[in-house]
C-alpha cells in the first residue's frame, strides 16, 4: 500500500451507496426541460383523439349523431360504443371486478363521462368538430349522496346489473350495492362495547378528492398493421400490467404489444388503472391505421380519470376508564361512483383499510364495508397511500383524539398508553395483519421532546384563558397523529392485479468494464428511482453509483413488474435489486477465487472486492472480476456477469411516523397559519435521506392541501364543483408551511436490506396531524368533530356555529 491507496472509508464514500445523501442523477434532464414525456412524442402521421363529454350526471343517451363532425375537413374519424361494440370493447372490466363504459352504451352516470371519440388531424380539428357532435339527452334523476343510495327509491344506475344479486365481492343487497366487506369479530367487539367504561361514536368523513399529478393521463398508441405490432408510449404506473390487459382486451399476443411509459410527472395513483382514451386511441389506430395520440386536459383528469377517498366512516372505540382500549368498531360507508373502478389488488376490495387499529394495541376489532353506486366519475385510487391506508388512518388518529377528549386524557399520552410494545413484534392485530417490527415509544418521545410538547400545552392552555377572557381572538391547536402504514404489496399469497401475483423485479448487467445497467419492474415518477436503485447495487456490488444505468417502463426490456404505487417499489423491488445484486457477489466470489488461486470460502467482501482472509493485499476488485468474468472465465463458470431476481415478499412492511402540527386559528376570519409542523419517519433503512427529506417534503404538501381545503364536490344535480385549479387547492409556495423531518432506523426483520417504504407516509400521517389540530383547537369552545377539509370559510362556519363569533 502506497500513500495514494484510497482509504476504506474513502472507497466507501466514492461508491455513493446506500444511506449516501446522493444527488437525483435524474434531475440533470429534468431541470434543464430535457425530459421525454409522453406529450413530447411526435410520430410521422400522428393524428390526436379527443372526447365527446357528457353535460349530464344520469341520463339516457338516445342519439349520436357525428354526421357535422365528419363534414369538418381534418376530422378522421367518431368512434361511439355501437362502433366498439364491433371489436367487444365497449365496456371494459376495471381492477375491482365491475365492468365499465368505455365509451357511453345507451346512458351516462356521470357529469363529463366519455360519450364519443373524434379523430383529428390535430387537436384544434378535434375540439372544434366535438362541438359539432349532436348528442340527444334524456335526464333521468340524480342519486349523488352516498348515504341515500341504498334507499328503497333511490334510482336505479346500473341497469345492466338488474337482477345480480351477487357481485365480484360476494352478495348485493340492494340495486345500487356493490359490496360488503367485513373482517374481525363481531361477537367479541360487541361484547368488549357491552362491557366497556367509556365508549365513542362519530361518523367521520374523508371527503372525496383527486391525485392531480402536473402531468395529465395522456397515451399514443400505434398500430404497425404489417408487423401486427402495436405500440403504446402512456403514463403508466404499472407498464406490464397495462401490456397484459391490453392483450387480453384485444387478442394482439403480448410479445407483439410494446408498453412504453417514458418519464412521468408525477403519478399519485393517478396513472395505475385503464382509462377508456387508452382504449379508444389503440381502437382508433387500429381503425386508422396511423398512431393516435390522446391528451387529457385538467378539468377532464380532475372530473374523469380516477378520484381518491370518499369514505364515511362510523368510527367506535370502546375503552377503559384508564384509557386502555378495549375494542374498534368501525362501519365505512365507500361511494365508488358510476362504476367500481377502485385501484386494489384484487381480494381487496377496500383496500388495506383493515390497518384501522393503527400503532395501538386493540384486543378485538370488527370491521363492514359497504360500498355503493352514485352517479359521480369511477376511481377510488390510492393517492399517495397504499390502498385506503390513509382513510384508515385518519379515521383511527381522529378516533383516538375523540376519546381522548371524552376522557380528559392528553392525546399524545393516550396514544402512548395503547402503543403496540417494541416486545410485541411481529405483532398480529386483530383486524389479521403482522406488523413486521416497530419502536412506536421511542418515535412519540424523541418527536416529543423536540418540539417541546408539554410546553405547547401549557402555552395552548394560557391562550385558551386569554380567549375566555376576551383578551384575543386568536386560538392555538396542536395536532398529533401517531400512524402505521402497510405497504410492498405484496406477498402472492395476499394481492393479485386480475389474476397477476404481486412480486417484483431487477435484472443487472455488468458489463466488461465494470459499468452496469439494470433494468427494474417499476415506473418512477419522480421518486428518484435512478438515484436510489443504483444506490443499492452499488452497495451490494461496490461499482460507484454513478457507473450503473438504471431504466424502467419499457416493457421489451425490463423484467416483469407490478408497477410503483403504494410505496411498494422499495419494499418489493428494492428488494429484488439487492438479491440480484448478491447473485452477481456470488459468481464474482467464485471468479475472484479463481483469480487469487484460493478457495471461495477463504475470501471476504470488502467494500468494492474480494479479499482473502487475513492477506487484505491479495484482493480482487469488482471492476478486476468483471473484465475477468468475459475475458478469461474460470472452466466450469458460464462467462459474463448478470442476473435476474423475482421477489415474492414474505409479509409487508411497517413504516410508521409522529407527526405534530401547531396551528394558530383567527376565529373571525377562519384562516389558520400553521406555526410548525415537525415528522419524524422511521422507514427502516434509509438508502438516500436526501431523496427520503424530499419525498416527506412532496407528501406533505399534498396533505397540507388535502385537509386544508382541496376537494372534488358535486352538487345535487351531479355537477362536478372543484375541477380546475381555480377551485381545487394546489398550496404554492406561498401557502406551503415550512417542515421540519426527523427520523428513526427501525429495519425491517425479513427485507433483505431491512428497508421499509416511506414515499407516501407524509401523506398518511399528515392529513390526521392537520385535522387534528383544527380539531385540537377547537375542542375548548365544546366541539368533538368538525369534517374536512378545513378551509377558512368552513372554519369561519364552525367558529360560529360554536357561539366563537360572540
Ligand atoms: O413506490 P415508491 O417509489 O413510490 O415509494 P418508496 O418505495 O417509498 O420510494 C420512494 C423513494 O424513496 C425512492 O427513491 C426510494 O428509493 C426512496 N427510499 C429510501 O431512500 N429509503 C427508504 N427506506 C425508502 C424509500
Amino acid at each position: 500500500m502506497n500513500d495514494m491507496t484510497p482509504t476504506r472509508e474513502q472507497r466507501e464514500a466514492a461508491l455513493e451507496g446506500m444511506g449516501c445523501k446522493r444527488k437525483r442523477v435524474e434531475d440533470i434532464r429534468f431541470t434543464q426541460g430535457k425530459g421525454q414525456y409522453v406529450d413530447d412524442l411526435k410520430l410521422p402521421g400522428m393524428v390526436f383523439g379527443d372526447f365527446v363529454r357528457s353535460p349530464y350526471a344520469h341520463a339516457k343517451v338516445t342519439k349520436i349523431d357525428a354526421s357535422e363532425a365528419l363534414k369538418l375537413p381534418g376530422v378522421i374519424a367518431v368512434l361511439t360504443a355501437e362502433d366498439l361494440k364491433g371489436v367487444n370493447l365497449a365496456w371494459m372490466p376495471t381492477l375491482a371486478g365491475d365492468v365499465q363504459m368505455v365509451l357511453a352504451d345507451g346512458k351516462v352516470l356521470y357529469q363529463n363521462q366519455e360519450v364519443a371519440f373524434v379523430v383529428a388531424e390535430n387537436r384544434y380539428i378535434a375540439d372544434d368538430a366535438i362541438q359539432l357532435v349532436e348528442v340527444e339527452y334524456e335526464e333521468l334523476p340524480v342519486l349523488t349522496d352516498p348515504f341515500k343510495s341504498l334507499d328503497e327509491d333511490a334510482p336505479v344506475l346500473r341497469p345492466d346489473l338488474d337482477g345480480k344479486m351477487e357481485g365480484a365481492h360476494g352478495p348485493r343487497k340492494h340495486h345500487n350495492h356493490i359490496f360488503t366487506w367485513e373482517v374481525g369479530d363481531k361477537d367479541e367487539t360487541s361484547r368488549a362495547f357491552s362491557e366497556a367504561d367509556v365508549t365513542v361514536k362519530e361518523m367521520i368523513s374523508y371527503h372525496r378528492t383527486h391525485p392531480s399529478p402536473l402531468e395529465t393521463c395522456q397515451c399514443v398508441a400505434s398500430m404497425d398493421k404489417v408487423k401486427g405490432e402495436l405500440t403504446v408510449w402512456g403514463t403508466f404506473q404499472a407498464p406490464h400490467v397495462i401490456r397484459t390487459v391490453a392483450s387480453l382486451l384485444s387478442t394482439i399476443p403480448e410479445h407483439k404489444i410494446h408498453v412504453i411509459a417514458p418519464d412521468i410527472g408525477g403519478g399519485f395513483g393517478n396513472k395505475v388503472g385503464a382509462y377508456p382514451g387508452y382504449i379508444c386511441s389503440i381502437v382508433a389506430s387500429i381503425v386508422t391505421g396511423v398512431p393516435v395520440k390522446w391528451v387529457e386536459d385538467r378539468m377532464e383528469n380532475l372530473s374523469t380519470t380516477s378520484f381518491a377517498r370518499d369514505y364515511h366512516m362510523t368510527t367506535e372505540i370502546a375503552a377503559k376508564n384508564d384509557g386502555t382500549v378495549t375494542g374498534l368498531k368501525v362501519h365505512v360507508l365507500a361511494d365508488h361512483g358510476g362504476f367500481d373502478a377502485c385501484a386494489d389488488p384484487s381480494k381487496w376490495p377496500a383496500g388495506f383499510f383493515n390497518i384501522v387499529t393503527g400503532s395501538y394495541d386493540f384486543p378485538t376489532a370488527h370491521l363492514e364495508v359497504d360500498g355503493v353506486y352514485t352517479n359521480k366519475a369511477p376511481g377510488g385510487v390510492a393517492y399517495r397511500c397504499s390502498f385506503r391506508v390513509t382513510e384508515a388512518a385518519y379515521c383511527i388518529e381522529r378516533g383516538m383524539d375523540i376519546l381522548a377528549q371524552k376522557l380528559g386524557m392528553d392525546p399524545a399520552d393516550l396514544r402512548i398508553k395503547n402503543f403496540v410494545k417494541p416486545e410485541q413484534f411481529p405483532y398480529q392485530s386483530a383486524l389479521g395483519w403482522e406488523y413486521d417490527s416497530g419502536d412506536y415509544h421511542t418515535a412519540m418521545h424523541k418527536a416529543m421532546d423536540t418540539i417541546g410538547y408539554r410546553e405547547l400545552r401549557a402555552e395552548q392552555k394560557a391562550k385558551q384563558e386569554a380567549f375566555n377572557r376576551g383578551e384575543t381572538r386568536e386560538i392555538m391547536g396542536i395536532g398529533v397523529s401517531f400512524f402505521t402504514e402497510i405497504v410492498g404489496a405484496g406477498p402472492s399469497k395476499n394481492c393479485d392485479i386480475l389474476g397477476v401475483a404481486m412480486f417484483d423485479s431487477a435484472e443487472i448487467r455488468v458489463h466488461p468494464t465494470g459499468s452496469v445497467i439494470s433494468r427494474m419492474g417499476t415506473k418512477s415518477q419522480g421518486q428518484g428511482h435512478e438515484t436510489t436503485w443504483a444506490q443499492i447495487i452499488a452497495t451490494e456490488i461496490g461499482i460507484p453509483a454513478d457507473d450503473i444505468m438504471v431504466e424502467e417502463g419499457d416493457t421489451d426490456t425490463a423484467p416483469y413488474g407490478l408497477g410503483t404505487y403504494g410505496s411498494r417499489s422499495t419494499p418489493v423491488a428494492g428488494a429484488a435489486i439487492a438479491l440480484a445484486a448478491r447473485k452477481i457477489r456470488n459468481k464474482a466470489q467464485m471468479i475472484a477465487a479463481h483469480m487469487l488461486e484460493v478457495s471461495e470460502y477463504d475470501l471476504e467482501w470488502d467494500v468494492d472486492g474480494f479479499q482473502v482472509k487475513g492477506n487484505p493485499q491479495a484482493r480482487k476488485s469488482m471492476k478486476e472480476i468483471a473484465w475477468a468474468a468475459y475475458h478469461a472465465p474460470p472452466q466450469g463458470i458460464e462467462p459474463g456477469l448478470e442476473a435476474v431476481s423475482y421477489y415474492d415478499p414474505p409479509n409487508m412492511t411497517y413504516p410508521f411516523g409522529a407527526y405534530f402540527c401547531v396551528m394558530d386559528i383567527d376565529v373571525d376570519t377562519g384562516v389558520a397559519k400553521t406555526r410548525r409542523f415537525y415528522a419524524l419517519d422511521d422507514c427502516g433503512t434509509r438508502i438516500n435521506p436526501m431523496i427520503i427529506e424530499g419525498q416527506v417534503h412532496g407528501g406533505l404538501t399534498e396533505a397540507f392541501a388535502i385537509a386544508m381545503g382541496q376537494e372534488i364536490r358535486y352538487d345535487e344535480t351531479g355537477n362536478v364543483m372543484g375541477a380546475s385549479f381555480m377551485d381545487f387547492f394546489i398550496p404554492t409556495a406561498v401557502e406551503t408551511p415550512h417542515w421540519e423531518t426527523d427520523h428513526t432506523v427501525t429495519p425491517s426483520p425479513h427485507h433483505p436490506i431491512g428497508a421499509k417504504g416511506v414515499g407516501e407516509s407524509p401523506n398518511v400521517g399528515g392529513v390526521p396531524a392537520f385535522s387534528n389540530a383544527v380539531n385540537d383547537a377547537f375542542q375548548f369552545l365544546g366541539s368533538t368533530h368538525i369534517q374536512m377539509p378545513h378551509d377558512a370559510w368552513r372554519i369561519w362556519q364552525a367558529a360560529k356555529d360554536l357561539g366563537a363569533h360572540g
